[in-house]
């Protein structure tokens, strides 16, 4: 008797803006060839929410999406938002921040992995030194949008912005830290804030990370503020292998990881709230100085879309496309931002190809 056909999975693709639409093109064209060859039920269904349909009708994140996004998907694969035509950056905002608010995604994982000696600026350092993974806590801290603006535009002027941590929010994105590394037999967790400057948010952060690194005998756990982590990290990164901390220093920390990996070509994200759906995107931006030029690198949306087929339970095929990943970029045949000479389309079509050649290993 032959097994029962897995249910069919459904996606939103988002392109959004600028080089998303660009790059989503490519990781759309990866995950088809690698469901074409696993037989698997993959249904992609395009929104068209961003800075032109924002421009058209007015609508940023529509009413009730994120209810039809639970209602309807399993999973959502972004590409970037962001349009030099909509200076105020509303659309983003809404869309981006409300999703990760309204569908509680408290988790940013952002993995540092590092394919190729060659695409680090670090000097003698090896994929072997480069490969952490940076939980970001994404629903709190400074992003919240709490704060206010008072005698705007004169001397007295004074801006506040406040910086919100709930032992919940602390608690969850902590202990989603150390339950990684103990489901990946990882042996280091990392915990970085800046108590001894913000002696309240922060003290927060260091207690409830005292209290659950006692759940965890078994892993190596440290505390680094934030300006020292950065220095160590550019110094040695092989000391670490998972590393916890707020809102805003994540997205810094993750963009310097990024850097020692490459670039913002090579680095995704998931906004994660396990066993929920969630939304998987490239780290970088829209990039409006390669927009529409065949430029941008596709590799940070098919690896995104890797983490996606994860989250969904479709291993092999997260595999297959870093697999594809990790084959283009030992054959160069890569975008110019990581030595290579293809253009967008042809990157990606580079890797459908080999994921069409090397099939789908069934575990
Ligand atoms: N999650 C998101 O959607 C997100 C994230 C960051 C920035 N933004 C928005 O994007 C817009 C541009 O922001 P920015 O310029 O600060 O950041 P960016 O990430 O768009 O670009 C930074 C630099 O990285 C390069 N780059 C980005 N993606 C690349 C790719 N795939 N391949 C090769 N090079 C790439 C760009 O050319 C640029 O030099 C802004 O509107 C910003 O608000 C959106």
């Amino acid at each position: 008797m032959s097994a029962a056909p897995s249910p069919t999975k459904r996606i939103a693709v988002i392109p959004g803006d600028g080089v998303g639409k660009e790059v989503i093109a490519e990781a759309v064209r990866v995950l088809k060839a690698a469901t074409a060859v696993s037989g698997r039920a993959l249904e992609l269904t395009e929104l068209d929410w961003g800075a032109d349909r924002f421009l058209r009708d007015g609508t940023t994140l529509p009413e009730g999406g994120e209810q039809m996004l639970r209602d309807k998907f399993d999973a959502v694969l972004l590409g970037a938002m962001g349009d030099p035509r909509v200076p105020s950056n509303k659309h983003a905002a809404d869309i981006l921040l409300g999703l990760r608010f309204k569908l509680d995604l408290y988790v940013n994982a952002r993995p540092v992995e590092l394919l190729d000696a060659k695409l680090t600026p670090l000097r003698d350092r090896t994929p072997r030194d480069v490969n952490f993974m940076v939980f970001r806590e994404n629903t709190e801290g400074l992003y919240v949008g709490v704060g206010g603006i008072f005698k705007k535009g004169t001397h007295d002027e004074i801006a506040l912005q406040e910086d919100v941590n709930t032992r919940k929010g602390v608690e969850r994105i902590i202990r989603h830290a150390f339950e990684y590394a103990r489901h990946n037999k990882l042996t280091r967790v990392c915990m970085s804030d800046k108590s001894n400057a913000l002696n309240f948010a922060h003290d927060l952060w260091q207690r409830v990370f005292a209290d659950i690194r006692k759940e965890y005998a078994e892993i190596e756990s440290r505390h680094l503020y934030i300006d020292a982590l950065a220095m160590e990290v550019v110094r040695d990164p092989s000391q670490f292998q998972v590393i916890v901390t707020c809102n805003l220093f994540g997205d810094i920390i993750s963009d310097l990881g990024a850097q020692l990996a490459g670039g913002m070509g090579m680095a995704p994200s998931g906004n994660i709230h396990p066993g929920k759906i969630s939304i998987f995107e490239p780290v970088h931006g829209s990039a409006p100085n390669i927009a529409g030029k065949n430029l941008a690198n596709p590799i940070a949306s098919v690896l995104a879309a890797a983490m996606m087929l994860e989250h969904i339970g479709w291993p092999q095929e997260a595999a297959s496309l870093r697999g594809a990943v990790r084959a283009s970029v030992a054959a160069h045949q890569t975008t110019h931002d990581v030595g290579g000479h293809l253009g967008t389309r042809e990157a990606g079509q580079w890797m459908a190809d080999w994921v069409t050649k090397s099939g789908i290993t069934h575990t």
